[in-house]
């Protein structure tokens, strides 16, 4: 009787040697231990075999069934580790790979919006001579809004933005708007700190404007100096400057045209030169309106705790959508909200190229 159990002891036991995988050691189990499987069976024969023998014999089957277990285990364990191996060997991250530098182009391939792209170049212009950034509030009290740029209530000028107002229950006891231009925040500027000042202001604005060029949102970027001794002729230079880097035109004609804003005197309108045909910059015999500016009002620093006698400056506002569609002939404003792949990858800049002024030539 001992040699048949000798016998399935020996081809259970190869059999779990020769098991590839946990699938095969799998059936190797069930054929021998599973509810039909031939040490089941022979555990099942011990009530037909005579009671003197019964004994030794379960014992034996028993033993083989233990060394059977203990041989399935092992091998188990065994091919685990190995399967843990060839994962860790196909899943390795080889971390001393170089950055891919420039994403090939196609659907994976991600850009950095217009917007964003201006506003980072713009940052890095004017930093350059010295600016740093300042930022306020889409949501803003009427008194920065207006009143402390010198547009007080009923004011005619307020006309001529078309405000958002929001609920009175928004506001803490003021009336509330979404800020109509980032002129506001030299307001806040100049109550948080004192002078000299040198900030530039990149920020959403809205106004109820909707058609080709005009959006409800848009973003303006606004400068402020404050200094004892600012003149116009710093104003010039420094908006000529600007505009000639970040067109990347060195001789771009820029011409001063006396203006009106309430929170500057004077205050000019800026053009630049361009062929209005053809839409090239710096050529032809065109002006373009690209910005306003000026020099503080003496009003608008007596509203924010400035005193007028010993601090003057100038501040300018432009819009960062109508100088990116200058820069990159971007023809329509409102593909610049639609999240459109195909545009965005036409006019997206590349992710991993961080402007510098080395660009601007
Ligand atoms: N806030 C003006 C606008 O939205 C732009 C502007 C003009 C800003 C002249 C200024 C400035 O700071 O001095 O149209």
């Amino acid at each position: 009787m001992s040699d048949d159990l000798d016998a399935i002891r020996a081809s259970t036991e190869a059999a779990v040697a020769a098991a590839s995988d946990l699938r095969g050691l799998d059936a190797v189990r069930v054929g021998a231990l599973g509810k039909s499987g031939t040490l089941t069976a022979l555990l099942k024969g011990l009530g037909a075999v005579a009671p003197e023998e019964r004994k030794a014999r379960g014992a034996a089957v028993n033993a083989v069934k233990q060394a059977v277990e203990r041989a399935l285990e092992e091998r188990r364990g065994a091919l685990e580790a190995a399967a843990l191996d060839a994962r860790l060997l196909a899943e390795r991250l080889d971390v001393s790979l170089p950055a891919r530098p420039h994403p090939p182009a196609g659907a994976e391939s991600g850009a950095i919006h217009p917007i964003a792209r201006t506003v980072e170049e713009l940052t890095a212009i004017f930093g350059a001579m010295g600016f740093t950034v300042a930022e306020g509030p889409d949501i803003e009290s009427d008194w920065y809004n207006f009143n402390a740029l010198n547009i007080p209530a009923h004011h005619p000028a307020r006309q001529d933005q078309d405000t958002f107002y929001l609920p009175p229950a928004h506001g803490a006891g003021f009336e509330t708007v979404l800020r109509t231009h980032t002129s506001p925040v030299q307001a806040r500027t100049m109550l948080a700190g004192d002078p000299p000042i040198r900030v530039i202001v990149p920020g959403r604005t809205y106004r109820a404007d909707h058609d080709a060029t005009h959006s409800p949102m848009f973003h303006q970027v606004e400068g402020l100096v404050l200094d004892r001794q600012i003149t116009l002729g710093h104003l010039k230079g420094c908006l000529i400057d600007f505009l000639r880097v970040f067109f990347n035109i060195a001789d771009l004609p820029v011409r001063f045209r006396a203006s009106y804003f309430p929170f500057t005197e004077p205050s000019m309108e800026v053009d630049i030169g361009w062929d209005r045909r053809t839409g090239e910059l710096g050529r032809g015999s065109d002006w373009l309106e690209i910005l306003g500016s000026g020099m503080v009002h003496p009003k608008v620093l007596a509203n924010c705790g400035i005193d007028p006698q010993e601090w003057q400056g100038f501040a300018f506002g432009m819009g960062i959508e109508r100088i990116t569609m200058l820069k990159h002939g971007i023809p329509d404003l409102r593909p610049f909200y639609e999240s459109d792949v195909r545009w965005l990858r036409h006019y997206g800049a590349p992710a991993l190229a961080p402007f510098t002024l080395h660009d601007a030539g």
